[in-house]
């Protein structure tokens, strides 16, 4: 007999026996619901082309991450509330590892070629990702986050000039800043690599399945949530460098 967490295992406890509610052979398929998960794409007979699974499973996992992403900023935007800023680091930090993965997975449609495309579209309706309820989740939590973060800097008498000359004294603060910072890039950089899918596979001058012209998706993708966090970097290098410093810039708006 031996002990496992607590409870007496005799050595007729089988370990391989379903213990959870479901009906799948083990429990790890009942806890992740696996059967349904992998039921929810068409079967090879319902595909236009074969690479409509890959299509499917790119699209439904990236709707996956970006619940979990919006999940994680919103008990983040709770635990900045509460004046907790490591916990709500910790948090924005993993939302920004989870938003990792949609940017790598829109790589994946690259692979499919324009032609083999149209086919695929075809069969999509008007369903296009304007209607995606992770992206739609992301964009309104976020500048929810950004109401929490400033309204800690104004009950603190601060300026976000303050925060960063006084980074070492206001690190916990600080740290919430480039996470959010961090997340404000990431957005960017799905928005940029989404636009460069849409112009590689169905051009840069068409419109897409909701009539959005492609175009619009290039003008969106200099949209940020928190200027202000990246205003202050042409403050601190304009003050430190005089009127020169205007010149030093590599962007074009930050
Ligand atoms: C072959 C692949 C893809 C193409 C050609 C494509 C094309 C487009 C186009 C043309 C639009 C403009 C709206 C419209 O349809 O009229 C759009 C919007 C959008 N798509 Fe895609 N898309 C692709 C894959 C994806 C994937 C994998 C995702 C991940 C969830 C995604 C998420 C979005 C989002 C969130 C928007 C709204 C963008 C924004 O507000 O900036 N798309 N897409």
């Amino acid at each position: 007999m031996q002990v496992v967490r607590g409870k007496r295992l005799s050595v007729t406890d089988d370990l391989t026996t379903p213990i959870l509610p479901g009906t799948a052979a083990s429990d790890y398929e009942r806890y992740l619901r696996t059967e349904e998960l992998l039921a929810l794409q068409k079967t090879p007979e319902e595909r236009r082309h074969d690479d409509e699974l890959t299509f499917q499973v790119v699209h439904q996992a990236s709707e996956l991450l970006m619940k979990g992403v919006v999940h994680e900023i919103e008990r983040a935007r709770e635990r900045l509330g509460q004046g907790n800023f490591a916990d709500c680091a910790r948090l924005l930090r993993r939302a920004n590892l989870m938003l990792d993965y949609p940017i790598q997975l829109l790589h994946v449609l690259e692979t499919i070629t324009p032609y083999d495309y149209q086919i695929i579209r075809a069969g999509l309706g008007h369903g296009s990702g304007l209607d995606s309820p992770g992206f739609s989740g992301l964009l309104h939590i976020a500048p929810r986050l950004g109401d929490v973060f400033f309204g800690q800097l104004k009950e603190a008498g601060l300026t976000v000039n303050d925060l960063y000359r006084r980074h070492a004294e206001l690190f916990g603060l600080h740290d919430v800043a480039e996470c959010m910072l961090d997340f404000d890039e990431r957005v960017q950089a799905f928005r940029f690599h989404h636009l460069k899918l849409a112009q590689r596979i169905i051009g840069g001058f068409v419109s897409g399945t909701m009539g959005t012209p492609v175009e619009v998706l290039r003008q969106r993708q200099e949209h940020v949530f928190y200027k202000p966090l990246w205003d202050v970097r042409n403050e601190i290098t304009q003050a430190a460098s005089g009127d020169e410093g205007s010149q030093l810039g590599h962007g074009r708006q930050y």
